[in-house]
């Protein structure tokens, strides 16, 4: 399989994924959905039934052969992904639910004890709702502000924005995201860590999307909070991960309290564990982590300059393609952009399109995107978006484009 996937030979990769090979309504599948979840590698469907099958237990409670065997994969997997982020130890990693977890564990622990009433989080005009909410959250129960960091027409951060925004000195946390799920721009990271630390803020990078693409590096980039879900990264749903800079979770209280996150219990109190385990409550998604595990391994066979070259190749063809169609609008222009594309066309609801071309097997996502604000910014109801995974292929993308215009055909 190495010598394939050096290459990215997508044609033989594409056999790793066992769902790419079926028919939607007669058609051949095109999966154009990949940012709203990405499809399974078999490595990751085999980790997680030889987990069930063969060395199933629960973990860290039992001195049983089957426990430990369970721990040690569970625990193998947080080396992982140290080494995937490049953290500065295993313990700045925590398992959560998905990326919206992360940021709601941060927002709900570091929010209320390191930000005081009167300070302000500071989000992009790009951010998912996942990026939103929880600050919004915050705010109304805290007494922290909300600031907004507006965005250029052409989807970029705008700086002087941002420094307008941080003017005052109030901000001490900035959450943006790596690369927009709807505008497909890539967020200057390291620029943006630098800008927020000369002012004494931290921040918070939501990864879900970028992280999928592109070597992440937590200490290179300066995160002080970076997260990302599973089942993006090819990985299963129902498991994600904060990375946090261990000086920080070490100063947050517990999320949600419960079994496996304290050290000592008694009936008037408790002594929380150390982070990651102070954050990890319960039986956690087990297989489901491994399941993540084998995803890591599979994505870092790969290897990502051979992943980050084909979405640019892609991202260029999709440009090309799609910008030919007359009365159609993509949205985002950024000069970092990767395999998003969303758009309009004159004349169609996004929702008849994503309808229409499901007939033809293309999977597309329609509305808006979990960005409801950004669709206001950027003067949409909603749009139809494609978004391309290590497995797409560009003659998939000619494939939208063919259905775009019978669908045009079809409304004229
Ligand atoms: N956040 C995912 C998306 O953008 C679900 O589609």
């Amino acid at each position: 399989m190495s010598d394939v996937l050096h290459d990215l030979n997508v044609e033989s990769l594409r056999k790793e994924f066992p769902i790419l090979s079926q028919n939607v309504h007669g058609r051949p599948l095109v999966f154009l959905d990949s940012a709203a979840s990405a499809q399974k590698p078999r490595t990751v469907i085999d980790s997680m039934r030889f987990v069930m099958e063969s060395q199933y237990a629960n973990v860290h409670r039992g001195l049983h052969y089957m426990s430990e065997k369970t721990s040690d994969a569970y625990e193998a997997v947080r080396d992982k992904v140290a080494g995937f982020l490049n953290a500065a130890s295993r313990d700045e990693i925590v398992f959560t639910r998905n990326g919206t977890e992360s940021i709601n564990l941060v927002a709900y622990t570091y929010g209320r004890t390191a930000l005081k009433p009167g300070d302000a989080v500071a989000v992009s005009a790009m951010e998912h709702h996942a990026n939103l909410v929880p600050w919004q959250m915050l705010r109304d129960a805290h007494g922290t502000e909300l600031r907004i960091v507006e965005i250029t027409d052409s989807g970029e951060i705008d700086f002087e924005s941002l420094e307008r925004v941080f003017a005052d000195g109030k901000v001490k946390l900035l959450a943006v995201t790596h690369m927009s799920n709807v505008l497909g721009s890539y967020t200057p990271v390291e620029r943006l860590a630098a800008f927020a630390h000369e002012r004494g803020a931290r921040i918070l990078i939501d990864g879900c999307q970028a992280i999928v693409h592109r070597k992440v590096d937590v200490q290179a980039m300066g995160a002080d909070f970076y997260v990302f879900s599973g089942h993006k990264l090819y990985g299963p749903t129902g498991i994600g991960v904060l990375y946090g800079r261990a000086e920080l979770l070490e100063a947050m209280p517990p999320f949600l309290g419960g079994g496996d996150m304290i050290e000592h219990v008694s009936f008037e109190k408790s002594r929380w564990a150390k982070p990651p385990h102070r954050f990890e409550a319960g039986t956690p998604a087990i297989i489901e982590t491994i399941g993540l595990g084998a995803a890591i391994d599979f994505v870092n066979e790969i290897g990502f300059p051979a992943i980050a070259a084909h979405e640019r190749a892609l991202t260029e063809h999709a440009l090309s393609v799609l910008g030919n169609i007359e009365g159609l609008r993509i949205l985002g222009q950024a000069q970092d952009r990767g395999g998003v594309v969303s758009f309009t066309m004159r004349d169609v609801h996004a929702h008849d399109i994503a309808t229409l071309l499901d007939r033809q097997g293309i999977a597309v996502r329609a509305g808006q995107h979990c960005a409801e604000p950004l669709m206001g910014r950027m003067g949409v109801t909603s749009t139809a978006r494609a978004s391309f995974a290590l497995y797409t292929l560009p003659r998939e993308i000619d494939a939208l484009a063919e259905g775009l215009l019978r669908i045009q055909r079809m409304f004229a």
